[in-house]
């Protein structure tokens, strides 16, 4: 493992090669990609029912304040993405506290998360930067 701070790679037979590919770099742009706020709500008024169905996240969802998740998820998102917003929810360790969610509820909501994305046409690269950026959530959402 390399040290912090260090490259990951050393050997450079093996570094990345320049991306031949357009990558979103401007965190403005990343918004943009998601339709801003308005398609982050588009996104979220899409994916709370799939949360409700799926039988991994339904016992969650189903009995929660489902508007209000995704009003916070809305703001969350944007925070995230660096737009002109404030979110006023809770840590995620506060929020999921003795809640018990486990590794396959958790990989059912960012399976049913990206289907909504591709349903919203988000480009493939900005919805890897939005689950690059959630997934080290995971410590805190879920419970061992
Ligand atoms: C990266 C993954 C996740 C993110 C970003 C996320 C984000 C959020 C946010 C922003 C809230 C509102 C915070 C608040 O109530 O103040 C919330 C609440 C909640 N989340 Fe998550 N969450 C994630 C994973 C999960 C998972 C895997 C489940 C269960 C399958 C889940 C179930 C819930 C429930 C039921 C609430 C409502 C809690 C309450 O009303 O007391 N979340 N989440």
């Amino acid at each position: 493992m390399a040290a912090v701070g260090e490259p990951a790679v050393s050997d450079p037979s093996i570094q990345p090669r320049s991306p031949t590919v357009p990558v979103i770099t401007d965190d403005e742009h990343l918004l943009e990609a998601f339709g801003g706020r308005e398609g982050l709500v588009k996104i979220m008024d899409d994916v709370m029912p799939r949360w409700v169905k799926n039988p991994r996240t339904r016992p969650f969802f189903e009995p929660a304040d489902q508007e209000r998740i995704k009003a916070l998820l809305v703001e969350q998102f944007c925070v995230i993405m660096k737009g002109p917003c404030t979110y006023s929810g809770r840590t995620m360790a506060e929020a999921h506290r003795g809640m018990n969610v486990n590794e396959g509820a958790f990989f059912a909501l960012v399976e049913e998360l990206q289907k909504s994305m591709n349903a919203m046409h988000v480009p493939f690269a900005a919805q890897n930067r939005l689950i690059a950026a959630l997934a080290p959530m995971h410590r805190d959402i879920i419970d061992r």
